[in-house]
């Protein structure tokens, strides 16, 4: 069975092969067209063992536009917790005829633990710390739509490297398609070794942002930033935070990018986050084709 783990288990080939894809399908959609046939006898379950909105919602809307039927289980109000275990959990979903599963979960590598475990395809929608392959898929693809290509590109991750599930798949599928990669943050929110992923360390924002291309802009996990980390979230916002005034200020337009939730004020201010600059939606509205021709590829492979 072919499953979604993470980036790091891509090739650039299967990178192109995802976009070619998302672009087929996003022209579907674009030509009013919401639902084709493609997965009808296919059957998705999305498991989700932490909070969603943008992910869970865009996957469920994939599966449905291309016909799939499907079951949506959060572990909030679940046999979970009565104590049942992740795979008897999937176990018991899958004895119920599903294909596909889509998780989300806090644990590191729970995705691929599950599938040396559970007989169905599994995509990671975000595991723990480790990585958020969809969210990388569709970063890239929209840097692609906006500046036609990602390779050559300068590209600057800002802020919680540490905890980023969302940066380490970004790096990974960045470094593929041959784009050049910065991250910038405080020290003590950047993984040491990260230079052995091929990316060089920048602590001064607008240094970064005089380089960049492309700045992503990742969430401050307020729930990860204590005190050990950084002295408080106003001065992460003074040094790390962008602004207007911080943009115009550079000799060239950039284009900035969010995975979302955003903390308004924080990490971003709303006149950036909603200026012309910002691809936010598109991320969003990109996230949807992306999945559909995830899914689209390894139903392929499990019919
Ligand atoms: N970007 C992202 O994963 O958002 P959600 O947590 O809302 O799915």
């Amino acid at each position: 069975v072919n499953h979604l783990l993470g980036i790091k288990y891509l090739n650039k080939k299967d990178i192109t092969l995802i976009f070619e894809t998302a672009d087929h399908f996003k022209e579907v959609i674009n030509r009013s067209i919401k639902k084709v046939p493609t997965l009808r006898d296919t059957t998705i379950a999305n498991i989700f063992f932490e909070n969603s909105t943008r992910t869970r919602l865009s996957f469920e809307l994939a599966e449905k536009r291309l016909s799939a039927d499907v079951v949506n289980f959060s572990a909030g109000q679940s046999s979970v917790k009565k104590g049942e275990t992740l795979i008897d959990t999937v176990n018991n979903i899958l004895s119920m005829k599903v294909d596909l599963v889509v998780m989300r979960h806090p644990n590191p590598g729970a995705g691929i633990f599950l599938s040396k475990h559970v007989k169905a395809a599994i995509v990671n929608a975000g595991d723990g710390a480790h990585e958020h392959p969809t969210q990388a898929l569709l970063d890239s693809y929209s840097i692609r739509e906006k500046l036609g290509d990602v390779s050559g590109k300068n590209i600057v991750i800002v802020g919680d490297i540490l905890h980023s599930r969302v940066a380490l798949s970004n790096i990974f599928a960045l470094k593929l398609q041959g784009a050049n990669v910065k991250v910038c943050g405080p020290k003590t929110l950047i993984p040491k070794h990260i230079e052995s992923l091929g990316v060089s360390v920048e602590t001064n924002l607008r240094k970064a942002l005089e380089w960049c291309d492309v700045a992503n802009m990742l969430r401050v996990q307020h729930e990860r930033m204590d005190i050990s980390y950084f002295p408080s979230i106003r001065e992460y916002t003074q040094q790390f935070g962008v602004n207007k005034q911080l943009l115009d200020s550079l000799d060239k337009e950039i284009v900035i990018m969010h995975p979302g939730p955003i903390n308004r004020g924080v990490e971003i201010t709303s006149d950036v986050a909603d200026s012309d600059q910002s691809i936010i939606l598109h991320q969003v509205e990109n996230g949807v084709a992306i999945r559909m021709a995830v899914l689209y590829l390894l139903a392929s492979k499990i019919q």
